[in-house]
């Protein structure tokens, strides 16, 4: 049963469990509207509590249901049920009460929540609208303003602040069930409120619309949601109830069937699925209570600030005492950014930072859980590193490599009881990046594996399992990238117009743009690299541009000239004539920014494919979650896995028969080809 009764004396309680998080089933949405009308015609109950079962009060509409045609009741009338109770209904919060869930609260007399609890409308974060009376009620209880910010961020806010805003009438200490019921008790013989749908907006200061459009509008970029969730606010404060549920409605059934929507579920349920891994069904982790670093530069800083974000006590190695000193204000540096960016308080930093132990000698790390090295990209160096560790540490005890490209069996080779050796690949900025690439050698045993997974819960990262090749997933798939920028540039497309284009598409910068911040000489030392393998890396232009030291921002110009303080690109001469060069001889063409996102993005979905064949990945969603959540493929698309599948990959593959045509691009993959063949990509998962 998804809903049952109960009697506590005079006030009836109406559990709903539904696990794991009381999403609103078409049963569930049944269910309740029983409850009213059996508890309407109970003249013994004064007053009824709906509490919820299991970790959370409803966490919403059923997302699953949302490629089906709606079922009904539907939830709008189930919510007016509610309200139009003979009893007053009481809320009782835990959890995280969003989405439908908030909407079902809205139609009781009353909200009441543990201080645990948050509260939110998350719809925009799935391409929709709120869509049973959000939008319209929320504006009539907690003012236009506080609407606008909770339902165009989609942002939850936690119970006590709820508790200003009017959302919750009062926070339960202890016992949400036992508490929730003396407030019951406590309102039963009072008059009914005035239901949410019944009362006025309150009114906005001029041109307050207006700025809202223009803060959405500049927030949401092209995602199309939070706009159109502003204007159902706007709606509900400016016509009567009734019109204004016509309209959300309107406009969220609309979203539903929209393809942002389908894009941005399919990421919601790949990040679920990210942290278990069918294959790791059942494998317990190791325990990890303490951590350490090797290495306290730019990543090592960045790990250990995760780690103690995360409550782990950390050690930071580093090779000297003046290098540790070096490491410590690192990490240090974090946390004064956190707290002057007022993330974070100045006590909380302290006590950060006080669980942090710097030191050059590794007997320190004789009874640590977890080694985490950041030392120099350098095999001898990092193969050092690992001798060391093999002798002072625990056999038991978790070594992991930050490595960007180089061979983790390799760095490996050597290491005692190699069953507990992995690469835990971060991105930088490592205590801010969410995506975090589990690289398992041929020895890594798999609750070692399993322990990569969980630490990744532990820091609330986006685990994604990778095999080993140049780069794993995520740098194989950017060494594309620039490497088809770079052919663009050699056909007639600018560095502007480049970097416009892939803007224009949804990524936050442009190649170009990002390869001047990230500092150009990274790439050629990896380059250096790839040809003492025998590899034939292809960056014409960049070499040239390393060969006169134009490393990017840092060295006063890259793909652009700066100013001397200003970090606005400006088109550089020396670049254009470097590009006339290396591209004269060769057919030119005229570039639209549509042609050059194709050029770009299908040809890492060609390299993707491979990946996938390779089982460099183990699924397509884990290729879109390494994009999006490291290299900042706009999550509206779904990462490009499905951006291809959503576009159709007969198209693909037509696009890049073309390109390779043209010598611009390699042709499609037989990956690709058979994928296409049979519409999608979990063929190619086995
Ligand atoms: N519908 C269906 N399944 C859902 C769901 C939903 N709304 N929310 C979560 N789940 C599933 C997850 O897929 C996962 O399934 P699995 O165990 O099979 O992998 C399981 O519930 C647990 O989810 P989490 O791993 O996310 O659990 P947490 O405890 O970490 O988080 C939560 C719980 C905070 C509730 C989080 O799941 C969440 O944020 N859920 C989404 C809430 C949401 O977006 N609601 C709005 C829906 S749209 C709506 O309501 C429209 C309405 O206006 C008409
Ligand atoms: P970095 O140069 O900023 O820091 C390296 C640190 O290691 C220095 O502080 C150095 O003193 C220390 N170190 C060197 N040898 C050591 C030893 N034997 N013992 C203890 N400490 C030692 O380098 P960065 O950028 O932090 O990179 C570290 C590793 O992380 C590299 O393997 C790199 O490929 C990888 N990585 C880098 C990313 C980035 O964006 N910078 C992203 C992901 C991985």
């Amino acid at each position: 049963m998804t809903v049952t009764i109960a009697r506590e004396g005079s006030i009836a309680v109406v559990t709903v469990d539904n696990p794991p998080v009381n999403a609103l089933s078409q049963a569930l949405r049944q269910g309740l509207l029983e409850a009213v009308t059996e508890l309407d015609a109970d003249a013994t109950v004064k007053a009824v509590v709906l509490i919820c079962a299991g970790r959370t009060f409803i966490a919403g509409a059923d997302v699953n249901e949302f490629g089906k045609p709606p079922q009904p009741p539907h939830l709008p009338d189930v919510v007016a049920h509610i309200e139009a109770a003979k009893k007053p209904w009481v809320a009782a919060i835990h959890g995280s009460a969003l989405g439908g869930g908030l909407e079902v609260a809205l139609g009781c007399a009353y909200r009441v929540a543990l201080a645990s609890a948050s509260l939110g409308l998350p719809e925009v974060k799935l391409g929709i609208i709120p869509g049973a009376g959000g939008t319209v009620r929320l504006p009539r209880l907690i003012g236009p303003a506080a609407a606008v910010d909770l339902v165009t961020s989609g942002s939850p806010v936690s119970a006590k602040k709820a508790e200003g805003l009017g959302l919750v009438d009062a926070l339960v200490d202890g016992d949400l069930r036992a508490g929730a019921i003396g407030f019951a008790n406590g309102i039963a013989e009072k008059p009914l409120p005035q239901p949410i749908s019944r009362r006025a907006v309150p009114a906005v200061e001029a041109g307050f619309w207006e700025n809202a459009e223009k803060a959405v509008a500049a927030k949401a970029k092209r995602e199309v949601a939070p706009l159109r969730a502003l204007a159902s606010v706007r709606r509900a404060s400016e016509t009567d109830f009734s019109d204004a549920m016509a309209f959300e409605r309107e406009t969220f059934l609309a979203l539903r069937g929209s393809v942002q929507a389908a894009a941005l579920r399919h990421v919601f349920f790949a990040e679920r699925a990210a942290p278990r891994p069918p294959e790791l069904a059942g494998i317990a982790p190791r325990d990890i209570r303490s951590a350490a670093v090797i290495g306290g530069g730019t990543m090592g800083a960045g790990i250990a600030a995760a780690l103690r974000d995360a409550g782990l006590p950390v050690v930071l190695i580093e090779r000297d005492a003046a290098a540790v000193e070096r490491g410590l204000a690192n990490v240090r540096a974090i946390y004064d950014g956190s707290v002057k960016r007022g993330r974070m308080t100045q006590a909380l930093a302290d006590e950060r930072m006080a669980g942090v132990t710097g030191g050059d000698d590794y007997a320190l790390l004789a009874d640590t859980d977890l080694v985490i090295e950041a030392v120099f990209e350098d095999l001898a160096v990092k193969r050092a590193v690992f001798e060391k560790l093999s002798s002072v540490c625990r056999p038991d005890a978790v070594l992991a490599t930050n490595t960007s490209y180089l061979d983790p069996n390799a760095i490996s080779d050597g290491v005692s009881h190699p069953e507990r050796f992995l690469g835990l690949h971060f991105f930088s900025p490592a205590h801010i990046m969410k995506l975090l690439e589990i690289v398992p050698t041929g020895a890594t045993s798999p609750e070692v594996l399993a322990t990569g997974f969980a630490l990744a819960r532990l820091l609330a990262k986006i685990p994604v399992r990778a095999g080993i090749c140049d780069g794993f997933i995520g740098n194989r798939i950017l060494k594309v990238t620039r490497a088809q920028a770079e052919r663009l540039l050699l056909s007639g497309a600018t560095p502007s117009a480049v970097d416009a284009a892939l803007r224009a598409f949804g990524l936050p910068m442009g190649p170009f743009e990002a390869q001047d911040l990230g500092g150009l000489d990274i790439a050629a030392f990896q380059r250096k690299a790839a040809r003492e393998r025998g590899d034939i890396p292809f960056a014409p232009v960049a070499e040239r541009l390393c060969s006169i030291q134009r490393f990017g921002q840092k060295s006063g110009g890259g793909w652009y000239d700066y100013q001397p303080g200003d970090r606005v690109p400006k088109p550089s001469e020396t670049v254009a004539a470097i590009i006339a060069e290396e591209a004269a001889g060769k057919r030119q063409r005229v570039w639209n920014e549509a042609d050059i996102a194709d050029a770009i993005v299908l040809p890492m979905v060609n390299e993707a494919t491979r990946i996938l064949e390779e089982r460099v990945a183990l699924r397509s969603a884990d290729i879109d979650l390494v994009k999006i959540h490291g290299y900042g493929f706009p999550r509206w698309r779904g990462g490009p896995m499905h951006y291809a599948e959503a576009r159709g990959l007969g198209d693909v593959v037509a696009v890049l028969d073309r390109l390779a045509a043209d010598g611009l691009a390699d042709p499609p993959c037989d990956g690709l080809r058979r994928a296409a063949e049979v519409g999608g990509f979990s063929a190619l998962e086995r």
